[in-house]
């Protein structure tokens, strides 16, 4: 329940948040700033918001109450190998340069804003066959207590290997009995998680004492857009001084610091961009206000699709235990509602999926304050996708059946409800609803694909084989470089080789 605020405390308390957490609220945004103080607050235990806020105006906020005030002004939103094409890099353009310079032999990298961990946990998975003989440091931070202890704990829901082929899940995850995917202890390992705050002053980071200093690889993806201009200049200044000279810091994908600093030069490894610290150290820090652009722009290239997909020269699949990548959410077309809203892009509901922003991208449709009828079937999908990317695979389901109930020919919505019934481990209702796609449209080659799939989890090896048959049948009659419907960006040549690795039998002529 929302309780009014005094605009005195919500202004002390936006101060507040922007000079301890860098974190800058846009005036559109008081509302929703609003709605969150008020959560937050009942969260912490706190009988009235305003108490809640005093902790933070009057004295020193305890980590676990920083920690739930910033799950509810950021996003955690993360999943394994997020944004492949960075990994890619790292592994085939950064680490042999890394190598050319280490005679030593030891790599210090750290993730800097983590969330649950599958950030640190996929570069120690992408650097586990590369550097055997050597030592390998890899520290990851947050400033949310819950999602560190999620971290530590190294045990995951599917959902967050949406963009992971199966052999990384099969290698390097043991499923238990509660359908969670824990970690191995070899990943785990390398991984030490610790509390920072990047936006608290010295000395928290460069600092000897937590191991961020000396480092040759910062990863900070999708954790600046929330700062300040200021904070956003300073954390970058505070980075160039944690690497060693020459050491590389990775953003995210739509992450554009602006002006770049001058510390700072631009590497592109074939259109990733990669900021590298200059090797002199005289350089000073400026104060230029730096800008982190939201937008579609992608560091990896200009295209619609920011989030390329390469796998194949990443981590060498184990043939015996490949199985094709998960289907996932935003593996159906985002719906460009961008025209309607041309003189606020960065709010339109398809660039808030792209970036993450499922909540806001579910309270813009509704904001429309249409019926549900009178939604279009795209933005109904959206929807449905944004509770599937939330968690809450209830909604999503019923946002689902709402449009194969409105749209009841359209084999796109079937496939969308088989992901969600997998997520819920309903195979049986996939299996159906997936039939029900390939009966709409024989030549759905994603449905037939996730049917082989499933039937190779469930043993059925003539069904699944039946279904590879069918999938390479019909990709063989596109061109190699084809991209296949509805598949996150997949070529048809790419596919065509997962399915032959899959399925030697059923991938051939
Ligand atoms: C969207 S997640 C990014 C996770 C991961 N880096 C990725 O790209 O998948 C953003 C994370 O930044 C963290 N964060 C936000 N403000 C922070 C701050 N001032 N200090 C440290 N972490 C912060 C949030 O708690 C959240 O876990």
């Amino acid at each position: 329940m929302t309780v009014n605020i005094s605009s005195n405390l919500v202004k002390a308390m936006l101060d507040w948040v922007e000079l301890q957490l860098g974190l800058k609220i846009s005036e559109s945004r008081y509302a929703d700033f609003e709605k969150s103080l008020c959560l937050a607050a009942t969260d912490a235990g706190c009988a009235t918001p305003a108490d809640f806020i005093s902790k933070f105006i009057r004295g020193n906020p305890s980590q676990t109450e920083i920690g739930i005030l910033s799950t509810y002004l950021t996003i955690g939103e993360t999943y394994f190998f997020r944004d492949p094409l960075s990994f890619s890099v790292l592994v085939n353009s950064v680490l042999p340069e890394v190598e050319r310079q280490n005679p030593e032999k030891s790599i210090r990298i750290w993730s800097a804003g983590c969330s649950t961990g599958e950030e640190p946990y996929s570069i120690a998975i992408s650097l586990i066959s590369k550097l055997n003989d050597w030592t390998v440091d890899i520290l990851a931070s947050d400033i949310n207590p819950q999602s560190l202890e999620t971290a530590r704990k190294g045990t995951y829901r599917r959902w967050s290997f949406r963009e992971v082929p199966m052999f990384i899940q099969n290698r390097y995850f043991s499923l238990n009995s509660e359908h969670r995917y824990k970690i191995s202890d070899k990943v785990k390992d390398q991984v030490k998680f610790f509390y920072l705050n990047l936006a608290q002053p010295e000395p928290d980071f460069p600092s000897e004492l937590n191991g961020t200093k000396n480092l040759d690889i910062i990863f900070c993806r999708n954790v600046l857009i929330y700062f300040s201009p200021e904070q956003t200049a300073e954390v970058l200044y505070r980075f160039y001084r944690a690497l060693k000279p020459g050491g590389w810091l990775f953003l995210g994908p739509t992450e554009i610091p602006h002006p770049t600093p001058n510390f700072f030069s631009v590497v592109n490894y074939d259109g990733a961009l990669v900021l590298q610290a200059k090797k002199t150290r005289s350089i000073e820090f400026d104060h230029l206000q730096v800008n982190i652009t939201k937008s579609n722009y992608s560091f990896f290239g200009t295209g619609t699709s920011v989030e390329s997909k390469t796998f194949d020269t990443l981590v060498q699949p184990d043939e015996s235990a490949l199985t094709a990548s998960s289907t996932s959410w935003s593996s159906l077309a985002i719906p460009n509602f961008n025209n309607n809203s041309a003189t606020n892009f960065e709010e339109s509901p398809g660039s808030l999926f792209n970036r993450g922003e499922y909540k806001r991208v579910i309270d813009r449709l509704f904001e429309a304050s249409q019926p549900s009828s009178k939604k279009s079937t795209d933005e109904m999908a959206l929807i449905a996708k944004s509770y599937a990317n939330l968690g809450n695979l209830d909604a999503a389901k019923d946002w689902c059946d709402q449009l194969i109930s409105l749209d009841v020919v359209n084999p796109r919505w079937y496939y969308l409800k088989a992901t969600i019934e997998q997520e819920n481990t309903q195979d049986k209702e996939a299996i159906q609803a997936l039939q029900q796609a390939i009966f709409l449209d024989p030549d759905f080659i994603m449905a037939h694909m996730a049917l082989a799939n499933i039937f190779k989890q469930h043993g059925k090896s003539n069904d699944s084989l039946r279904y590879y048959k069918n999938a390479s049948e019909l990709l063989q009659m596109r061109d190699n470089d084809e991209i296949v419907p509805d598949s996150d960006g997949l070529t048809v040549g790419q596919l065509l080789n997962i399915v032959r690795s899959l399925s030697p039998r059923g991938g051939s002529k």
